[in-house]
This record gives C-alpha cells, structure tokens and sequence, in this order.
C-alpha cells in the first residue's frame, strides 16, 4: 500500500493532513524519514509519526441491545439505524452480522471483519440464533415436534432445519434455530397457525447478550466472545 494511504488508514489523519507531515518531514520508516507519499509500505516495516510507531488497524467486534423501532441496515431515510446508537470513529466501516426486523429487539453483532461476519451469517456454518417469542396464541401441543421435523415456509421449497423450541408460557417460548431466512421466526410460527407478538434475540452461537446492556447500549465483544465464532465446528 502507498505510505499516505496507510498512514491515513492506520491513523485516521486525512490524505491532505498525511501529505503534510510528510513534507515536514515527520514521518519515518523502519528509522528513516521519507517524504515520498507513493513509497510501498509491506507488512514488516514500522511507520512511525514524530518517532511514534503507528500500530496496525486491529478489527473490532461489537454486541448490541437493539431496542424497537431501529433498522439493521447502514443508511435509511425513514427510521434511525443501529449504527446511529454506537459513538466510534469510522462507523460507515463496521457491518452487521445478522439482521433484526424493526420490531425485533435484542442482540445484534457488528465488526469490521467481512471474514468474521461471514463466519457468524453464512448458511453453511449452522450458526445457532436463540430468540424469545411472544406469541398471540398458545402454541399448539404439536409445534415443538413440528419445529424439530421442519416446516415448510411460505414461497419456500426445503423445510427449515430442525430447531428447537422451549415451551416457556402458553404463548411464550425459547426457539433456537441454525438458520437465518428472511423473518424466519415470524414466519415459522405463521406456517404452525400462530403470530409472532414479540421477538428478542438472546444468543448468537456462544455469544449471549450482556444483560447489563439496556436497549440502545453496546460494548465490545471480549476476545473470548469474538473467538467463539471462529472456533465452532
Ligand atoms: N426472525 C424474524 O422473523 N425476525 C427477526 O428479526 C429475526 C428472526
């Protein structure tokens, strides 16, 4: 990569503020000033800004308490987005790893990882996804057995992968699915005759959402939590 554009990267300084220095004559390689902003930096060499070596981006990985009426996308015109509740810098780099409905509320990933966030959203992983529904009906004594076989859902043509539901209430449970169609909750129960009232997401693979945050807070995921996702079979 050109000297300005990893120095810009790495530090957050603009292209214009980088080209500064570097005519001041403040920025070193491996010891040496350099003033050439086209210079290739490889991996191995040490930036440095008046003597002070600039450390490599590391990702970041964040949970979410995502509270109703908030979208999982970037940029929207009509409803604030999950990314308006986080205070970092570059927030137009983060992604994020598994989207919630509107309504839904709960825990929601986001990194700047593309690797990461494949690991945690790509079909093939089987990634377990845990939510609390609220149903406006009580749940039909077949549905536990019904959601292990699979259901087909409407404008689907495989049934879903077995999942499991935990009979909490007469109208509330635990289900934990390994897949992550388009409103796949909502739209499981519907294939069962019952309508989804309220869903809260608790659980994404290992990750369980910090019930210290309250709706709208984050923090970032321990290494430990961000590991989790690499690790699982
Ligand atoms: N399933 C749904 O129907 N909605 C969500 O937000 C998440 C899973």
């Amino acid at each position: 990569m050109r000297l300005d554009k990893y120095v810009s990267q790495v530090s957050d300084l603009s292209r214009k503020e980088v080209k500064r220095l570097l005519r001041a004559g403040y920025i070193s390689v491996d010891g040496e000033t350099v003033k050439d902003a086209g210079m290739h930096i490889e991996d191995t060499m040490e930036v440095s800004i008046d003597g002070e070596p600039l450390q490599a981006p590391r990702s970041r990985y964040f949970m979410l308490n995502k509270p109703q009426g908030y979208v999982c996308v970037t940029k929207d015109r009509d409803h604030p987005t999950v990314l308006e509740l986080l205070d970092e810098p570059n927030k137009e780099k983060l992604q994020i790893a598994g989207r919630l409905d509107i309504d839904t509320t709960g825990l929601v990933l986001l990194t700047d990882d593309g690797q990461w966030n494949h690991a945690v959203t790509s079909p093939k992983r089987d990634c377990r996804k845990t939510y609390l529904v609220t149903l406006a009906n009580d749940i039909a004594e077949d549905t536990e057995a019904r959601f292990q076989e699979g259901v087909l859902l409407e404008g689907e043509l495989k049934i879903t992968k077995p999942a499991n539901l935990e009979v909490l209430f007469s109208n509330e449970a635990r289900l934990t699915i390994s897949e992550g169609k388009y409103h796949q909750v909502k739209r499981m129960f519907a294939a069962v005759g019952n309508r989804v009232e309220e869903l809260h997401r608790e659980q994404i693979g290992e990750i369980i959402l910090d019930p210290d945050l309250t709706p709208g807070e984050y923090r970032e995921l321990t290494e430990e939590e961000a590991n989790s996702v690499l690790l699982q079979p």
